[in-house]
């Protein structure tokens, strides 16, 4: 190529990357512009297709039944998205921006799908903060029952625990396009920790037995029952020791829903009685501490386990705090 080619052909670049940069800017601007006008959030969910899909393995509660929640569908399957981007789409749009959502106290820069849990898609922020949306707004109950109880543990729990719950940062509610008004809470994100479901097999893991019951039996003081102690719900960090437990959204002596695709996990009084109390949350944690360790359990284990389990609720130990001193002893600590 002579240099005048080349020199005509640097040129042309350089007129199209300035017309493409213009283009991109002025984009740029025309959707600051419609997020900030009053009353408009960046929130703008296409939710004629949400609806269709977020009934999907999941029952509606008519009278005095349950609901239950069916498992969440992959997060980018859903329907439901704040940015008003199509089902499916990642957080970022073509160009590589980023969206944002305003609430009541604060400005998030939505950046990803971080998670589907059995109700709501999570996003993660700029910040600390997770967006936790239900996908069907008729769920937005369940998202009040999980910031009336994550309030609760702040409130009335014993601050020396307040580790073993995320921290609601904000509660609010958030009108669509359709006018569908949904409950969001924002909850901290605990970074390093993942779900026991998605955790690898540990060599040893009596310490998520003690912590689990240090965790519930921190909530009971405080009058919180969980309802939905699930290998989802419980949070670890290996190498730390650490757990929290999530998802407070079934907690409460009459829990409005379950978690449909592990119905096998509750208790009696749970699926017949739509009741819950303390010896319900130990009858799941034990139950849940049985699949984990699986055939790794001495007989001692074994039978504190299954005094743990009994069918009927009165029969079980009431107190968390009293059965970590139980268990205490048999591993010998
Ligand atoms: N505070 C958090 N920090 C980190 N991960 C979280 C947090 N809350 C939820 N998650 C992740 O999102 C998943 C779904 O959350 P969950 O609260 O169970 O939603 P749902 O009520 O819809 O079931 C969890 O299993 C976990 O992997
Ligand atoms: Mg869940």
């Amino acid at each position: 190529m002579g240099a005048a080619r080349r020199a005509t052909a640097t040129q042309a670049f350089a007129r199209l990357s300035a017309l493409y940069n213009q283009h991109r800017e002025s984009e740029r601007h025309r959707e600051r512009d419609s997020e900030q006008r009053p009353g408009h959030h960046s929130e703008q969910a296409r939710q004629s297709e949400h609806d269709q899909q977020s009934g999907q393995g999941r029952q509606s509660g008519q009278g005095r039944q349950a609901r239950q929640s069916g498992r969440g569908r992959q997060a980018r399957q859903s329907g439901h998205d704040p940015q008003g981007r199509q089902a499916g789409q990642s957080g970022h749009d073509p160009q590589g921006r980023q969206r944002t959502l305003r609430t009541p106290t604060g400005i998030y820069r939505i950046e990803d799908t971080f998670a589907s849990g059995d109700l709501a898609d999570l996003y993660a922020t700029d910040t600390d903060a997770l967006l936790k949306i239900p996908r069907d707004p008729a769920d937005s109950d369940l998202m009040q029952t999980e910031a009336d109880a994550l309030r609760r543990l702040r409130t009335d729990g014993d601050p020396r625990f307040r580790a073993y719950a995320p921290k609601l940062l904000e509660t609010f509610t958030h009108e669509d396009r359709e006018h569908r008004r949904r409950t969001i809470n924002v909850i901290k994100h605990q970074r390093g920790m993942r779900p026991l479901n998605e955790t690898e097999t540990l060599s040893d893991s009596i310490w998520i037995w003690r912590k689990l019951l240090v965790a519930l039996g921190w909530a009971h003081r405080a009058g919180v029952v969980h309802g939905a102690i699930l290998e989802p719900h419980i949070l670890i960090h290996p190498e730390h020791r650490g757990l929290v437990l999530i998802d407070w959204c079934y907690s409460g002596h009459r829990p409005k829903a379950i978690v449909k695709a592990r119905e096998i996990a509750y208790p009696p009084e749970v699926l017949t009685d739509r009741i819950a109390t303390e010896a319900t949350d130990i009858y799941m944690a034990t139950g849940l501490m049985v699949r984990l360790l699986n055939d790794d359990m001495p007989a001692r284990l074994r039978r504190f386990a299954a005094g743990c389990m009994y069918q009927a609720p009165r029969m079980r130990p009431q107190d968390a705090w009293a059965l970590l001193a139980e268990l205490d002893e048999i591993i010998g600590i």
